[in-house]
């Protein structure tokens, strides 16, 4: 049986629970000092099954870039998608956890040849290319490559324009490499598009399924007769509440208008769609300071200091373009939201979260939680400074448990029964019980008591001084 590490294994909820208490449980060890994710597994199989009612002829191949958490990787494999990988160590990733080739898509239009050996070595061998330098490449490196042309087709607004970077002209650059693969005597099976990350403009998958139809014709006139692969990409939308009704339809008729021979088989990239809304982030305020106004009609604000920033989780910011918002985890009663901005942890005076938010008045110790955190954060974020990256604390309801336990590769070691929040991957709480269990390793209890006085320190509970009081004066 294959060993699954701890931070692949995921705590099954019994009862009524929700991921803000599951937060407010782990803060209120007073313990936790690090910045943490709760990743709610329930929220992926959701969006799955929401995925095959709304699109059932577009199987999704997820994006494994947008989120590479392996545990999230094994659970959209037991569901049933596909994989696109970018690079040689996605591929790894993937055929680890035992997906079989076939259900992998080489995607990334500009690869390097020892990442297309090693494509060839692990079987995966349907590939994307948009230039005739790509087309030579695989020629002499994997001329056996079942290659799928990738144009170019933007949606009109995007959270991040893909277009910029790869896809060629449907009309002035393929035709003509569709001919150059003929004649090499190389395999094309399909069409790709990528309309952007985040797009705003579902129309124009109409238009890319369009231009698709018409290079599957052309294909077919310059030899390529075996073109049998649609891939309709990403930009499926991923926050939470969001909806994919109305791009579905717009699909779906393109499809059933271009692509009625049910032999054509159609797939999708999507990335954000299944991992944004999963990852609810808490970070801690460690430290503050307020500004104020040198002229009398100007606004105070407060500078907070948390433990995560731009360049661990909020790189999102910077490279995704997301516009994050903080939520104080608990309540405070009659107060005020103030003007305030957030800032990451780093000595960079670029390390800014959150420019202009309202907030109510935060004591270091508090702690602020952002949805919404699963695209694009985590395999983008640096220890830059020192700084850890967040943990990811998975979950998931005993009834969605059921459900997945048996569907392979998922096995039972995956799953912990009874496991308190605030087990292995938190430092220990120190209970009473705790501290008496590790009377035999003196040292140890030495640091559980240091975490916990930390923590009060910064609530300013060991000074006995109200800090929001003082606040006031
Ligand atoms: C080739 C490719 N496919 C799929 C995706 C995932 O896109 P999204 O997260 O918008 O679904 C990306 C994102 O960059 C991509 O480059």
């Amino acid at each position: 049986m294959k060993v699954v590490e701890e931070q692949d294994r995921v705590r099954v909820m019994e009862g009524s629970w929700d991921v803000w208490g599951a937060i407010q449980e782990i803060v209120d060890t007073g313990t936790q000092e690090d910045p943490f994710y709760v990743m709610d597994l329930g929220e992926v199989i959701a969006r799955y099954n929401k995925w095959k009612e709304l699109l059932p002829r577009v199987e999704p191949f997820y994006a494994v870039k947008c989120n590479d958490d392996k545990l999230l990787v094994t659970a959209l494999a037991a569901l049933g998608a596909g994989f696109d990988c970018a690079s040689k160590a996605e591929i790894e990733l993937v055929s680890n956890i035992g997906v079989r080739p076939e259900r992998i898509i080489f995607a990334n239009p500009a690869k390097m040849a020892s990442h297309i050996r090693h494509a060839a070595a692990a079987g995966v061998s349907t590939m994307t290319f948009d230039s005739e330098t790509e087309l030579l490449k695989i020629k002499q490196l994997m001329p056996n490559a079942k290659l799928v042309i990738r144009i170019r087709c933007d949606a009109a607004e995007a959270q991040c324009p893909l277009g910029i970077k790869f896809g060629c002209d449907p009309a002035s650059e393929a035709p003509r490499l569709l001919k150059l693969a003929a004649v090499l005597q190389l395999d094309v099976v399909g069409v790709s598009f990528h309309v952007g990350s985040g797009a705003r403009d579902f129309a124009v998958y109409a238009q890319a399924i369009q231009f698709a139809r018409a290079l599957f014709d052309l294909g077919g006139c310059v030899g390529h007769r075996g073109m049998r692969l649609l891939d309709i990409g990403g930009g499926f939308p991923g926050h939470s509440g969001s909806d994919l009704t109305e791009v579905a339809a717009i699909i779906n008729a393109a499809l059933a208008k271009h692509f009625p021979d049910p032999s054509v088989q159609v797939i999708a990239e999507p990335g954000r769609y299944f991992a944004a809304a999963a990852y609810t982030l808490a970070v801690m305020v460690h430290a503050k300071r307020e500004i104020i106004p040198k002229e009398s009609s100007g606004e105070s604000h407060t500078m907070y200091f948390v433990n995560d920033g731009v360049y661990g989780s909020f790189n999102c910011v910077l490279y995704d373009h997301q516009v994050v918002h903080a939520e104080p985890l608990k309540t405070y009663p009659g107060s005020k939201p103030l003007p305030c901005s957030i800032w990451g942890p780093s000595c960079d005076g670029l390390d800014l979260v959150c420019g202009a938010a309202r907030l109510p008045p935060l004591c270091a110790g508090d702690w602020l939680v952002f949805r919404d955190m699963g695209a694009y954060t985590l395999p983008v974020a640096s220890a830059f400074n020192g700084f850890p990256l967040p943990r990811v604390r998975a979950l998931l309801d005993h009834r969605h448990a059921k459900l997945l336990k048996d569907l392979w590769p998922l096995t039972e070691a995956h799953f912990m029964y009874g496991a308190p929040l605030t087990g292995p991957q938190l430092p220990e709480a120190a209970t009473p019980a705790a501290v008496a269990a590790a009377a035999a390793a003196p040292r140890r209890v030495r640091r559980v008591r240091a975490q916990v006085t930390t923590s009060r320190v910064l609530r300013g509970e060991t000074m006995g001084i109200d800090l929001h009081r003082l606040r006031e004066l």
